[in-house]
């Protein structure tokens, strides 16, 4: 029985060594194989059945066909980065339904399509930063039921459609830094329940709609650095229900007048609302390179300034008038 069971394991080992496409390195029967940078044009077959990390980054690859991974179904990492990737067929990866980690950083992809996730519900960890991708549409990642990671960070997106996030209920952690994007619409994260860091820093917000961050009960930090915010409505944020939420809303043009400054001073008596770098937050109007805590609230001051000076001159002038009245009519009576 022993020998048998070690003749058998031994069989599987020369099998798999021989499996172990040429270029490539494969360790440990085979369920790590490393086939970087070695010049691959095209995903190599021969890979053992059972591998569970594929290293592929730094190839040539250019596309992916569709049924590329067919032969290696448990694979739970797959990287690919840096493999000039500029188009994935339908079905490509949708034979790996273990996998848990997908690299595709720094290719140059610029849609997903409509079947991306199809098949990828074990997936955890979703890297596609350094991209080019415009669009996200909303049949794209609406299998990916067990994403708790997804990195689009430096990619040209400008819009996503309604629904995109929709399948990604245990989703954590969402960073669309140095996007396109220009608003965070209502609807957009309704399903984001489990959220706890969505950075959208470096993008181009000029616009967040009041319902929009209302989902995100256990959201902890929200970074929306260096964006087009203006302005800011109390109600937005007031949304957030959450225990404890950091903000980060540094670099953006403010326009520091006393409706904002209102909005500021109610969020800083929010309890469970932290804004990290408020003593960085610069306004672009109406003094250029104000400060929000130092500005006075300029306008208001100079209007009622202005009504009281209007008054007392109104009063005075009256009062002048009047005694001069009673000059004349003296006069007059002498
Ligand atoms: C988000 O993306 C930015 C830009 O690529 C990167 O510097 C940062 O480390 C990412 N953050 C997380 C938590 O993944
Ligand atoms: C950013 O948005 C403004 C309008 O809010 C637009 O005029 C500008 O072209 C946008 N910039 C980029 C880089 O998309
Ligand atoms: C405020 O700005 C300074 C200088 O740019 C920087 O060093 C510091 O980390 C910022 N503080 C916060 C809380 O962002």
């Amino acid at each position: 029985m022993l020998g048998v069971l070690v003749l058998l394991v031994s069989f599987l080992l020369v099998r798999s060594s021989k499996l172990c496409p040429r270029q490539c390195l494969c360790y440990d029967a085979s369920e790590l194989v490393d086939c970087g940078s070695r010049g691959f044009t095209h995903v190599p077959r021969s890979i053992p059945h059972g591998t569970q990390l594929l290293d592929l980054s730094g190839n040539d690859l250019w596309e992916l066909r569709s049924g590329s991974f067919t032969g290696t179904r448990v694979l739970q990492v797959l990287l690919l980065s840096q493999s000039h990737i500029q188009l994935l067929r339908s079905k490509a990866l949708s034979s790996l339904t273990f996998l848990e980690k997908l690299d595709l950083a720094y290719n140059e992809l610029r849609v997903l399509p409509p079947d991306f996730s199809q098949g990828l519900t074990a997936l955890k960890d979703l890297q596609l930063s350094h991209n080019a991708l415009q669009r996200l549409e909303s049949r794209s990642l609406e299998d990916l039921e067990s994403l708790e990671r997804l990195d689009l960070s430096h990619n040209h997106v400008q819009v996503i459609e309604a629904g995109a996030f929709r399948g990604l209920s245990v989703l954590k952690l969402l960073n669309l830094s140095w996007n396109q994007l220009t608003v965070v619409q209502r609807g957009l994260l309704t399903m984001q329940q489990s959220l706890r860091v969505l950075l959208l820093d470096h993008n181009n917000i000029s616009k967040i709609e009041t319902q929009a961050l209302a989902p995100l009960h256990t959201l902890t930090l929200l970074n929306l650095e260096a964006n087009q915010l203006s302005s800011l409505k109390f109600k937005t944020l007031l949304n957030l229900q959450t225990a404890s939420t950091h903000l980060q809303m540094s670099e953006n043009p403010w326009t520091c007048d006393c409706e904002l400054h209102r909005v500021f001073s109610k969020i800083l008596h929010v309890r469970h609302l932290h804004v990290d770098d408020y003593m960085n937050l610069t306004c672009h109007a109406p003094l250029s390179l104000g400060v929000m805590h130092s500005q006075l609230c300029v306008a208001e001051t100079a209007t009622v300034l202005l009504i009281t000076g209007a008054v007392m001159v109104t009063v005075v002038a009256a009062l002048v008038m009047a005694e001069r009245k009673q000059n004349q009519k003296m006069n007059l009576e002498k």
